[in-house]
Parts: structure tokens; sequence; C-alpha cells
């Protein structure tokens, strides 16, 4: 793939457009051993070799990442009075990241966030049912009339009932751990879906997405990238 030599620095967070071609026109950016001079000059990511002010700087078209997200961020790209995750991601020059569908303020756990579109776009798609599943702890005691009500599909206030999900009770008491599996992305769906049965989520963690599985080495607020296996898994997945 070629590129503008502008848009090559700029996006990987060398300056703003502006900046990084007032450093051409300095002759700080050397283009396979040689001071560049025109910003529009196509730049082969592959094989071309382009230096920044003395750093040489490779050209990552995609990013991908695996946030444990903490409870009190919001999964946002930006927000005026709240952290949101991209903060937490310290590590990228990319100025496009962006969190592939929301865990509320309050949820934990799983969150992919990269810059590619389209396979955001498969993996959020209502059509392609991704499973998502969480951990839950509930007020109240969950039984098999729970279990049987989330296969059945709840009535959740929607237009349209939830699709059915799977509930599996890990403990039970005054306080229930379960694991709930669903296979859409509704707003505070697992909330309202145990609401529905009139019990509350006292907190909950997304654990898997997909093909992904939340690294249990991350501790909440830590990222690392995906592996290549990961990546080619959630890329192949059949849904
Ligand atoms: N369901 C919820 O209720 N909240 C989340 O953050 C994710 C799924």
């Amino acid at each position: 793939m070629k590129l503008r030599l502008d848009k090559y620095l700029a996006d990987m967070g060398c300056g703003t457009r502006s900046q990084v071609k007032k450093e051409i026109s300095r002759g700080s950016v050397l283009v396979n051993g040689r001071p560049a001079r025109r910003p529009e000059e196509k730049i082969d990511i592959e094989s071309d070799c382009v230096e920044f002010c003395g750093r040489g700087v490779t050209y990552a078209e995609y990013e991908y990442y695996m946030l444990n997200k903490p409870a009190g961020v919001v999964s946002a790209t930006e927000d005026p009075r709240e952290q949101t995750v991209l903060e937490l991601i310290t590590g990228s020059q990319r100025n496009d990241l962006f969190p592939v569908g929301r865990l509320d303020k309050d949820t934990e756990g799983l969150l992919l966030i990269t810059n590619d579109g389209q396979l955001a776009h498969r993996l959020l798609s209502p059509k392609r049912h991704v499973d998502k599943v969480y951990t839950a702890v509930v007020r109240g005691r969950a039984d098999e009339e729970d279990v049987r009500r989330f296969r059945e599909g709840l009535d959740i206030g929607d237009e349209k009932p939830a699709l059915p999900a799977q509930l599996r009770i890990l403990s039970a008491g005054e306080y229930s751990e379960t694991e709930v599996t669903i296979h859409e992305g509704r707003f505070h769906q697992v909330k309202r879906m145990f609401q529905a049965v009139g019990k509350e989520v006292v907190f909950l963690k997304r654990l898997r997405m997909g093909a992904l599985t939340l690294d249990p080495g991350l501790a909440p607020g830590e990222y690392r990238k995906l592996t290549e296996e990961e990546l080619r898994s959630l890329k192949t997945e059949e849904c």
C-alpha cells in the first residue's frame, strides 16, 4: 500500500499534517536515507524506510488491543467529564482508535480497542449474534426458574424479547454468582435481563466476546496487543 508522506507521519503520531510538513521542509524527514522534500511524496509502507527527526517510523495500519476495563471509566473516545477507555491506552500514537462496542461505566472486563472499522462492524453486527460471556453477581438467590426464563428469551421492555441466553449458576445465596452468555448487544442487556427476573446486578464483568477471551494476567486498567493467533481467530470465526 502507498500513502502520502505527511499522512504516513501524522497517522503514526509524529504531529499534525502541518507540523510534519514543516519538518519535511526543514529536512528532518529521511526516506530511504535521503531528505524528503515533498509532503505528497508516495511512501510504500512495506518497503520504504522512513525516519522522522532521527527516529525510524514503521507504519502500522491497524492496531488491536485487549483492555481489561476497570469500573469507573466510560467506553467512549472522548468525554468532557469522565475518564475514557482510550485514555488508558497510553502506548499508541494513533488518533483513530475506538472501543468495539460499549460496556457500562460500572462494568469491568474485556474490551477490544482498535482502528479496524471492518472488524468492529463484523463483531457488532446484530445479524452475526457474536457470543458475549459475562460473570454477573446478583442480589438474591438465582434458581432454575431463572435459567429457564433466560433460555426462553426474556421480555426486557423492548419491542422484541431478548434472544434466548444461557444462564449458569455458580453459587446461590443472598447474593448469587452466575455466568451469562448472550448473543446480542442491547443497551444494559444483562442488567435488564436480571431485572426481568426480579434481581439486581451488583457486579458485571465481560470474560469473552466471540473468539476473544480476556487474558487473566491483565489487572483492571491493563491492556496488551492482541496476538497474531487471537487476531486470526477473531477475523475468521464462524458466527
Ligand atoms: N450488559 C449490561 O447490562 N451492561 C454491560 O455493560 C454489558 C452488558
